[in-house]
């Protein structure tokens, strides 16, 4: 029995493999379905539900949901751009996330799908959460109010690191990012060159004294949209 199965993504067929998810069959084919908590070398969690499309008319999320033949799928819709805008919008009121003044601006995947989205103000009001901030380690420090819980480096931690220093606690708006600590990050064995701070998609998880390495206006986003790398691979 063949491998192989094909899959239609806003109107155009795709061969894509068994095994594969609707976002890394769509990643090969040069077609980008926006992610956040989504990482290309951590495994899947499903939870942001930015990558939602539809499926047959059903939302799915592109991160879990495997590829089966025959399935038609919907990235680009009206309807479906618009729950990924309002999923990002609800992320900008839910935290506190000072674009200007962040030293992660341009490099920022969440501020990056907010430009690409076309999004200048959130539908919803603002929160203004009150939120930790642990600047107790030598070379890197958590801003909480930054953070969007995706789970990357509770992930890239336990699976990549192999130290285990985050998880989340907390439940409900309570929930936050902890250590493996009784006070803080400072009393972890986490690292500047650790997995688990590179793949932070915000300015929650950084490293100290590189903030503005790099100017603003030459970072990452500032000159290709997010998922440019991904749409210069379509034929
Ligand atoms: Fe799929 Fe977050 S990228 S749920």
């Amino acid at each position: 029995m063949s491998d192989e199965v094909t899959i239609t993504i806003d109107g155009a067929e795709i061969s894509a493999c068994k095994g594969q998810t609707i976002m890394q069959a769509a990643d090969a084919a040069g077609v980008y379905i926006p992610r956040l908590c989504a990482h290309k070398d951590l495994c899947a969690f499903g939870s942001c539900r930015v990558c939602t499309v539809l499926v047959n008319g059903r939302p799915q999320a592109a991160c879990t949901q495997p590829v089966t033949e025959g399935m038609m799928i919907e990235n680009e819709s009206e309807d479906v751009v618009d729950v990924r805008k309002a999923i990002v919008e609800m992320l900008f009121v839910e935290g506190n996330h000072y674009c200007m003044f962040c030293e992660k601006s341009g490099n920022c995947e969440l501020q990056a799908l907010a430009y690409r989205f076309g999004i200048t103000a959130p539908r919803y009001p603002y929160m203004f959460p009150e939120r930790a901030t642990d600047f107790s380690h030598d070379d890197i420090f958590i801003d909480r109010n930054r953070c969007v819980l995706c789970a990357r480096c509770v992930r890239a931690s336990r699976d990549v690191d192999g130290k285990n220093v985050f998880q989340f606690v907390g439940r409900g708006t309570e929930k936050r990012i902890g250590v493996n600590a009784e006070a803080n990050l400072e009393g972890t064995d986490a690292s500047a060159v650790d997995k688990a701070v590179d793949v932070c998609p915000v300015g929650a998880l950084m490293k100290k004294r590189v903030g503005f390495a790099v100017p603003v206006g030459q970072r990452l986003y500032d000159s290709e949209p997010i998922g440019s790398d991904i749409e210069a691979k379509q034929v």
